[in-house]
């Protein structure tokens, strides 16, 4: 495969030429961690960019009969007031998309449920499982067009646990496009917070499409700054993002670039 790559010790930007391509070095993550670990601990986004890599995900079990079961999985965002059975539970959108069909079972899943009668004791009891069983192996994010991951919106600081939080007001409107017209989306959601998110051993940051050009040249080449939540990651011990050429096109290459 010919990319165009930049690397530092502990972050790897690739440019991938196509979809599949994209797809293709985010399975490589995957597979690479759990051959590392097959009990790794791996946290799932929702999202188009992320459907795709989930797609490949379930062609590659498929052709295989790796056992996942010993894999542990974190779901890292749901909506306030939202059941894991509520069809806009993003929770239930990873159970069907990836858990499912991986023959991972949904109860095993850590998560915080949107619905939770105290939902301050849901986050910190969230926090508080990650780090019991050691932190995250591999965090797959993706980013959003105003930087966000997850639901760590513009002006997170570096140290934010997980939490809940109120969306962006261009956020609610990008994860509308999900659902038909007549479903309102929530305007809270609790998410895992940055500080979890960088305690991960590998991160993975998926960016697809023109609409996320600007968010992924600040994440890359900007300062690391709270305003562009996607640039904290590079605080993380490893940090793999793939972009599509649309989404790397304001990316400066000078120097900086090999195929
Ligand atoms: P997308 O969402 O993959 O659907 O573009 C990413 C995000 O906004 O977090």
């Amino acid at each position: 495969m010919s990319l165009r790559q930049m690397r530092s010790p502990t972050i790897q930007v690739i440019v991938a030429r196509t979809d599949e391509e994209l797809c293709a070095w985010g399975l490589h993550c995957f597979v690479e961690t759990l051959q590392q670990r097959p009990d790794a601990v791996i946290s799932l986004t929702t999202g188009r960019t992320t459907a795709g890599l989930y797609r490949t995900v379930r062609e590659w079990h498929a052709r295989g009969q790796t056992n996942l079961s010993p894999a542990r999985f974190v779901s890292s965002e749901e909506y306030v007031g939202i059941g894991a059975d509520d069809p806009i539970s993003l929770f239930g959108w990873l159970r069907h998309e990836v858990l499912d069909p991986l023959g991972v079972s949904g109860y095993s899943a850590i998560r915080m449920s949107g619905n939770a009668a105290d939902l301050g004791n849901e986050w910190r009891r969230f926090d508080a499982t990650i780090e019991q069983m050691g932190g995250v192996d591999l965090v797959i994010q993706s980013i959003g067009a105003n930087g966000h991951f997850g639901f760590n919106e513009p002006g997170v600081t570096r140290d934010a646990p997980s939490r809940v939080v109120t969306l962006a007001p261009s956020t609610v409107r990008s994860n509308a496009a999900y659902w038909p017209p007549d479903i309102q989306v929530p305007t809270r959601g609790l998410t895992m917070g940055v500080d979890a998110t960088l305690r991960a051993r590998h991160i993975l940051l998926l960016a697809a499409g023109a609409t996320k050009a600007e968010a992924i040249a600040r994440a890359v080449q900007g300062p690391i700054d709270e305003d562009a939540p996607c640039s904290l990651l590079r605080l993380a011990p490893r940090l793999t993002i793939i972009a599509d050429e649309a989404a790397a096109a304001r990316l400066d290459g000078a120097g900086n670039w090999h195929t």
